[in-house]
């Protein structure tokens, strides 16, 4: 239930996570309890601050950000393309900097050239369906996947997949390669559409001391 007495932010569990608590630091914004590796809480709370966080699974973040349940979220771009919520997505964060891409083996590259129907494997069914539907005009049949999504073209699952690429070390270590890219990708955060309203000046605050501090790493 929407509590405007708390400011709530919902953090996607694991190294965004600790990014985003790094760079709040940086402006003041700290949770000394949230830093307990061991504990098994999940909600954390600084009364001073009158700030509150959970941590959730990446892709649950914008569904409790756009029912109110989490004022601000911090996620991936890939999450927000794939969840496609209605939310406001204020801020490039600037870390968990990657890219979205088709991979595959290099000869199936010959079969994105000429747009066969080919199956595309991927954990991102939607940002795969908008980029083979309706930004190549190509018919795909799209399988979805869980994890490990480079397996699928190695064991025959799929020609290609749509799938995040770091470093590239996991391509190559498979005979993989990038064969087209979607989109750069990075942490992002959003907001609920009321409580960017009704607490505009706190959440307009934390935007501006969040953009003075990624221009001061410059
Ligand atoms: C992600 C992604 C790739 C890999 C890319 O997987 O799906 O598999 O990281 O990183 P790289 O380019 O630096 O090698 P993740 O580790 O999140 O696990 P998953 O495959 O189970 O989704």
């Amino acid at each position: 239930m929407r509590d405007d007495k708390y400011l709530t932010f919902a953090l996607g569990k694991g190294r965004l996570a600790n990014k985003t608590l790094e760079l709040f630091e940086k402006i003041g914004i700290t949770c000394e309890e949230m830093k307990d590796k061991d504990t098994r809480k999940l909600i954390f709370v600084n009364e001073d601050l009158k700030m509150r966080f959970f941590l959730s699974k990446g892709p649950d973040v914008p569904t409790y950000v756009e029912y109110g349940a989490a004022d601000i979220g911090i996620v991936g771009r890939d999450t927000i393309l794939q969840e496609k919520r209605n939310i406001y997505e204020v801020i490039d964060l600037g870390f968990g900097k990657c890219r979205m891409c088709v991979c595959g083996p290099k000869e199936a590259k010959e079969l994105l050239n000429h747009h066969e129907l080919i199956r595309v494997a991927t954990k991102y069914p939607e940002i795969a369906k908008d980029y083979f539907y309706n930004k190549k005009h190509q018919t795909v049949e799209i399988i979805k996947l869980n994890g490990s999504i480079e397996l699928a073209p190695i064991v025959g699952l799929s020609e290609v997949i749509v799938d995040i690429v770091e470093t590239g070390s996991t391509l190559k270590e498979n005979g993989l390669e990038v064969l087209e890219e979607i989109c750069p990708l990075s942490a992002r955060m959003v907001v609920n559409q009321v409580s960017m309203k009704m607490q505009y000046d706190r959440i307009n605050k934390l935007i501006m001391d969040l953009k003075n501090a990624l221009e001061d790493k410059k």
